[in-house]
């Protein structure tokens, strides 16, 4: 963050969980304070103010935010004047009982609160002041104008979309981040174009149903017609589809670009129409079928992913054998399998009992793992042979003699650093792929 402003020597350090469109929060914040001064912090001990952006979306997630501030007490203890403060989703969402669990918390703000930020600090510099706490939603906040801070590189996200408006009945999303709202498509564009300009080769934008997008009359086919045309640009990817909102339209367009990457990840949630149903996932696996079908027939190469929650209230071993079953038809690339996770507020928590033991939920959830991990072990497998064309994103973190980057469809992939050729981030080369664990393609560079 470049020093200028008003408060010269103020030093932030942004600790960050939970999905991508946190990271990106967080680079939004980063933003705002960067207007006002506030410089990057290497790290906790030269910070002056310490932020902890959270998640909410599994209870595991929150109880880690809790055992990670009782350990940052200790800044507080051996700096007084430091300033801890609890942002995103799960502040948004147990603002009480993070002020009485840490009540040297100075700051519980939500994610509309971002904008504020800096008054919202000075507030915490009044002495013996409560914890400031700002967790009001606002509608209409899509951070137009706000510039996040990115860190020099070739891959970053853009928010296109905040909030949802689906209210699946197990997920606390639409309570913590309110309700969908479209950013405008020049704020985007300003923001690809920026990103460009500073030597950014891949964009992923974002959003909770991120296909879902409206701004006006221009639709998400419509807003990736027009990011493909940032020049610069070589990558395009974007996470999450919702699947009923997957259009003709936007697959056509998919298939139509280059830029866009043969990469989906298309949350299923479950195999089970009955669970389907009762998460309010407004499609049945009939259906999801279909859509990949239809995706597959457009773009023939074409990786995906998902999520699955298991142990869903009232899943039967019929249900989860469902699950199972769709696993092994579609053949994701790899998947997120999850535990339900009872989230105080959501439907389910209200109506439909957790009734199911952790045995069965753990003995599931191991049991998906296992065929997954052998589905993605073939996958990959079968990519020996093939060529694929990789973004060079640096050093492998194994070994300085090799380098490491993603395939157009997303799949890590480490290779020999070549002599007499320096590459540097950014770069394009095309990997013949020789080996591959179930997570990882290894090969050499060639020519073309
Ligand atoms: N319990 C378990 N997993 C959940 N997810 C969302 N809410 C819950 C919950 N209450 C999973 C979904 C979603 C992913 C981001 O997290 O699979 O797609």
């Amino acid at each position: 963050m470049p020093n200028v402003g008003q408060r010269p020597g103020k030093r932030v350090f942004i600790e960050t969980y939970g999905c991508q469109m946190n990271l990106a929060d967080s680079e939004l914040m980063g933003g705002v304070l960067s207007t006002r001064g506030y410089t990057a912090a290497p790290n906790h001990d030269e910070a002056d103010v310490i932020l902890i952006n959270t998640c909410a979306v599994r209870e595991r997630a929150e109880e880690r935010v809790f055992g990670r501030l009782s350990h940052l007490l200790r800044y507080k203890n051996e700096r007084p004047e430091v300033i801890l403060g609890v942002t995103g989703c799960m502040a948004e969402r147990l603002r009480e009982v993070i002020t009485e669990r840490a009540p040297y918390v100075d700051l519980v703000i939500g994610p509309d609160a971002y904008r504020r930020l800096p008054e919202l600090l000075e507030q915490c510099q009044e002495v013996d002041a409560d914890p400031v706490i700002d967790v009001k939603l606002d509608r209409a906040e899509t951070y137009t104008g706000l510039t996040p801070e990115r860190r020099p590189g070739i891959s970053g996200w853009v928010t296109v979309q905040r909030g949802c408006d689906k209210f699946c009945t197990f997920c606390i999303v639409p309570f913590v981040r309110g309700r969908e709202r479209g950013v405008s498509p020049e704020e985007i564009l300003t923001q690809c174009r920026d990103m460009a300009a500073r030597g950014y080769k891949e964009v992923t934008l974002l959003g909770q149903t991120v296909n879902s997008y409206k701004h006006e009359d221009t639709d998400f086919a419509d807003l990736l017609e027009e990011v493909v045309k940032v020049e610069g640009i070589e990558r395009v990817r974007f996470t999450s589809p919702y699947p009923t909102d997957f259009t003709p339209k936007l697959i056509a367009t998919m298939a139509k670009h280059d830029k866009i990457c043969n990469y989906l990840h298309l949350p299923l949630q479950s195999g089970s129409d009955r669970t389907l149903e009762e998460m309010k996932r407004l499609y049945t696996s009939g259906e999801f079928f279909k859509l990949v079908d239809d995706i597959r027939a457009a773009i023939p190469d074409i990786a995906m992913s998902t999520d699955i929650i298991v142990g869903f209230p009232g899943e039967t071993e019929e249900d989860y054998e469902e699950t199972v079953a769709a696993l092994e038809r579609i053949r994701f690339d790899f998947a997120y399998l999850f535990k339900y996770s009872e989230r105080d507020g959501t439907y389910a928590s209200r109506k439909l009992p957790d009734t199911l033991d952790e045995k069965t939920k753990g003995r599931r959830l191991a049991s998906l793992i296992e065929r997954q991990e052998a589905i993605s072990a073939e996958i990959f497998q079968n990519r020996i042979g093939t060529t694929v064309r990789v973004m060079v994103e640096g050093e492998s973190r194994r070994d300085a003699a090799d380098l490491c980057g993603r395939s157009d469809d997303f799949k890590m992939t480490v290779f020999p650093k070549p002599e007499g050729r320096e590459l540097m981030p950014g770069d394009f080369v095309n990997v013949r792929i020789t080996d591959a664990t179930s997570h990882t393609l290894l090969g050499e560079i060639v020519e073309g």
